[in-house]
Parts: C-alpha cells; structure tokens; sequence
C-alpha cells in the first residue's frame, strides 16, 4: 500500500540545499526542479511528492496534514509559531544570521527607534526585551533600501555572506538569532504513518 508523503520544500536556497539532503535519503525529483514551473512534483520514490511553496506557507501545509513534512527556516517557525506540528530535525542548512543593520553612526541611541522588518514578532519581543521603543515598518523585501531612503533607522533581517549589507553601505550591529532550516513534522502524520515516516526522518538526519 503507498503511503502518499508529501514533503513540503522552501523555494529558493533551502530548495537547492535540501535536495542534496534528500538525494543521501534516496529521494530525487522526477524531474529537474529548476526549470519546472509544477508545484506538484513526483520523485523517483512512489511514496514521496514534493510541494514548492513559499517559507511563509510551508508551516501552514503541515500543520493542516496536507503536507506530511515540511522543510522551512528556523525565522519562519519563530515569527509564525510551531502550532500542529514537531519541529524534528534542525537540518543544518540555508545557515545565516538576523540581525539589526543601519547606516554607520546613523542610528539614534535614545528615543524611538524605526525598525523595518518583515520579522515583526521577532523585532517586537527583542526589542522589548532590551526596553527600547520602536515604532516597525512592515516591508516584504529589498530591506536595506529603508534606511537608505530613511524609512527607517535599522532594518531587522536576515544576513548571510553580508554582500547585500555591504553593496548598500549598511553594516551588522547586533546579532538576534542564528537561523538554519528544521525538518517539520505533521502531529497526526507521525502517529499514522511511523512505520514509514520514522526511518525517512532518521535517514534525512543522518544525511545531513
Ligand atoms: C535575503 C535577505 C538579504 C539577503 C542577505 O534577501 O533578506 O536581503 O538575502 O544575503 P547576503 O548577506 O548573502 O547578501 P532575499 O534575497 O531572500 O530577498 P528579499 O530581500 O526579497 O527578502
């Protein structure tokens, strides 16, 4: 009898670093991801299919069973919660930082503090932890152009080999959280469907 897994995949990065975690677990696409525009896709196993989603709605197809695993940035689950499903394995990649950045000797010390952010829960607790007021801009992308417009004095967000930070003349101030991707797993799925599923996760983790 099949098993009908579904494993929900975030484009971009964490896609192309997952799959040679799935190749070591014996799972490849049937066909090549990067020029397919399916969203649905088969692989070489009869059991598995692959879901291409934006991170943002990767925890949303787990948690309503209709993606059995999920593959997704710790940044998303931390913003967005971890309500119905496991958190089971941290995978170890799409590795970066969130940070805070701004322009050097640009940023006020004492007032309120314009954040621009798509992490607002995030920027709201850390910045409350530390008692600074701030007042968030909720932006979608292209962060660092706020502060060089003056939306903003800093921006929160995510920081990998800093290129971006530095092509715009911004710099890292503070670090918030390191991020890699975790292996998220649907509540029901796993009790359902442990004779499979269990030695799928073990072999992704021992892959990474
Ligand atoms: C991410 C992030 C930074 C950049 C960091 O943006 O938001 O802008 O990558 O990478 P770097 O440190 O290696 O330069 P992404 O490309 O995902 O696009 P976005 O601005 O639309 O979020």
């Amino acid at each position: 009898m099949k098993n009908n897994i579904v494993l929900a995949l975030t484009k971009g990065r964490i896609l192309k670093e997952s799959l040679p975690l799935l190749a070591n677990a014996g799972v490849e696409p049937a066909e090549p991801i990067d020029t397919t525009r399916k969203l649905l896709l088969e692989t070489n196993h009869e059991d598995i299919k692959l879901a291409i989603l934006r991170g943002v709605d990767v925890p949303t197809y787990v948690k309503y069973g209709v993606a059995d695993l999920g593959i997704v940035g710790k940044d998303i689950l931390l913003e967005y919660g971890s309500d119905g499903f496991y958190e089971a394995v941290d995978l170890g990649i799409a590795c970066c930082r969130l940070v805070t950045a701004g322009i050097p000797n640009m940023v006020p010390d004492v007032g309120t503090l314009r954040v621009a952010t798509k992490f607002v829960n995030i920027t709201r607790d850390y910045f409350g932890r530390k008692g600074r007021q701030i007042d968030i801009v909720k932006l979608y992308g292209a962060l660092e152009l706020a502060p060089l417009m003056d939306l903003s004095d800093v921006i929160v967000d995510l920081v990998d080999t800093g290129n971006t930070l530095r092509a715009n003349g911004l710099i890292p101030f503070e670090e918030i959280l390191e991020i890699s991707s975790r292996l998220i797993v649907n509540k029901t799925s796993i009790r359902q469907k442990t004779p499979f599923l269990l030695p799928f996760i073990d072999s992704l983790e021992k892959s990474v």
